[in-house]
């Protein structure tokens, strides 16, 4: 994988003492495993050979998750033809502790994993980091099997569980504050919230012994595990990169400032190995995982490329948006993707936004407005707060053209947003006129792309201000903080909330 990506400047520092997790005292001074120092590693004990899908992540912590290739759509929306694997962890020390649970499709080879690592022992904690139900519908189940388990979560998770599962766990919780810390013996578990990234109620828990972060649904990725456990244990950036952006873009690209706190209390602690809860383990090469999210959370295109989505009925438009890829890379231009607003999931759509500088959209005119796949295109780019990327628009229709100031009229609303080149017009299909018009765009786009990263165009302020507990990340949105206010995750007042 690449080393060449700058670190951006607060990933590379290393503060010890300084806001987040090295004020919790338990925490040394180095930010991240460099590219080939050794990390934490386990050739896999015996015992476990041929039990379920568990595997050693290090001499006593174990992976008791499970892969799911049954399910077509995940959250019921998001196609995965890979499957997706629901990651479970499980630490063997004077106390015993398991780090979430799995969907409720796949207990029993949960269980079965879970019962082979404990061999006899009982379970004393469950911590959960993230109540959503891919995650949590076993915690019943684990409950009733092992009745002496504390459950080690914050106030909100335990609310959350309530409601979903009816299940009071009021005398048997341990509420997990921001810095807490619970000690297994060898291993000490430092607790860390995560405020919508991309649910309110997140923690993620660091382990000191081993630096290992378990680090929620961050880092996670669409794709069942297939015996592999790390991801230098696979082509990551072939196999699982399209994936695993699909999955950040989709499910958490809408908080990215949130994603951006996490990072940042992420540069003061010595990660060794990120456990997300779906995907492969990153024990090798963090800084690569880490720069992606800075690039996506950010909202920095992460390739200088062009994506061109199409919407066509009859031909014409998708005529136009092939011509203008073939003019843009008849010029040099080799990223260069074209898909079909009618054939392509959405989901693929919006990760190709966030991978690609510039941006052509051609779409013909529908009941008077713009394609309705297109539209919802649009609408989806908007919910997941696409930022700061150059649009190039094409517009067609048979009598009355009309979608090209509709689109912009969508897009005007994204944060960053600028134009390249005048929106074209076809009537039908492109005559010679026409294409004289593509081709003007197709240079425009080009000679954007040679002179560099699109720059941000500044926008007046959003309406809503934000707030930000300066304790754990929770962000209130309003424009007046009430002087009573307290938070709801880790109830600092209003004094400790800073205004964004
Ligand atoms: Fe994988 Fe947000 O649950």
């Amino acid at each position: 994988m690449s080393k060449e990506i700058p670190r951006r400047d607060f990933l590379k520092a290393a503060v010890a003492g300084a806001a987040g997790l090295a004020a919790m005292g338990a925490l040394g001074t180095t930010a991240f495993a460099e590219e080939g120092e050794k990390a934490p590693r386990f050739e896999g004990k015996p015992k476990f050979a041929g039990v379920g899908s568990v595997r050693n992540v290090t001499d006593d912590i174990f992976y008791v998750g499970v892969s799911d290739r049954r399910i077509e759509l995940f959250e019921n929306v998001y196609p995965i033809p890979r499957g997706v694997a629901y990651n479970a962890y499980v630490i063997l020390d004077e106390k015993t502790a398991l780090i979430d649970t799995v969907d409720r499709s796949v207990t029993g080879q949960f269980f079965e994993n879970l019962t082979a690592v404990l061999d006899g022992r009982d379970l004393d904690y469950l911590v959960v980091d993230h109540m959503e139900p891919d995650h949590s519908s076993a915690i019943s189940e684990v409950l009733v099997r092992y009745p002496g388990a504390k459950v080690v979560c914050t106030e909100l998770a335990a609310t959350i569980l309530n409601q979903f599962f009816h299940c009071d766990i009021s005398d048997r919780v341990i509420y997990a504050a921001e810095g807490d810390t619970l000690s297994l013996g060898r291993h000490t578990l430092t607790f860390v919230y995560a405020p919508m990234v991309h649910w309110p109620e997140v923690m993620m828990s660091f382990d000191s012994e081993t630096g290992i972060l378990f680090s929620a649904d961050a880092f996670g990725s669409f794709g069942a595990l297939n015996g592999n456990l790390f991801a230098d244990e696979v082509d990551f950036e072939k196999d699982w990169l399209p994936d695993a952006r699909r999955y950040y873009c989709n499910i958490v690209g809408k908080y990215g400032a949130q994603v951006q706190a996490v990072l940042q209390k992420a540069a003061t602690v010595p990660i060794q190995m990120l456990c997300p809860t779906h995907g492969p383990v990153w024990r090798r090469d963090l800084n690569w995982i880490l720069e992606k999210y800075d690039l996506w959370s950010s909202y920095t295109p992460e390739e200088q490329a062009v994506l061109v989505v199409y919407g066509s009925v009859y031909g014409g438009t998708e005529s136009a948006a092939n011509a203008v890829a073939a003019m843009i890379s008849q010029k040099g231009i080799e990223n260069v993707s074209v898909y079909d607003v009618s054939k392509t999931h959405v989901s693929e759509l919006i990760a190709e936004a966030f991978r690609c500088s510039h941006i052509v959209l051609a779409s013909i005119t529908y009941n008077m407005g713009v394609f309705t796949p297109m539209k919802n295109f649009l609408l989806d780019l908007e919910a997941h707060n696409l930022q700061n990327r150059s649009f190039s628009l094409l517009e067609n229709g048979s009598w009355s053209p009309a979608a090209g100031k509709q689109m912009q009229s969508i897009l005007d609303r994204l944060p960053g947003v600028s134009y390249t080149g005048k929106i074209v017009t076809i009537l039908s299909s492109p005559d010679d006129d026409d294409y004289a018009d593509l081709a003007a765009m197709a240079d425009a786009v080009v000679a954007s792309l040679q002179a560099g990263p699109v720059a941000a165009v500044e926008k007046e302020p959003a309406e809503v201000t934000r707030w930000v507990c300066s304790l754990c990340g929770y962000v209130y949105e309003g424009d007046e903080l009430p002087e009573d206010y307290k938070c709801p995750l880790c109830g600092a007042g209003a004094d400790k909330f800073e205004k964004q």
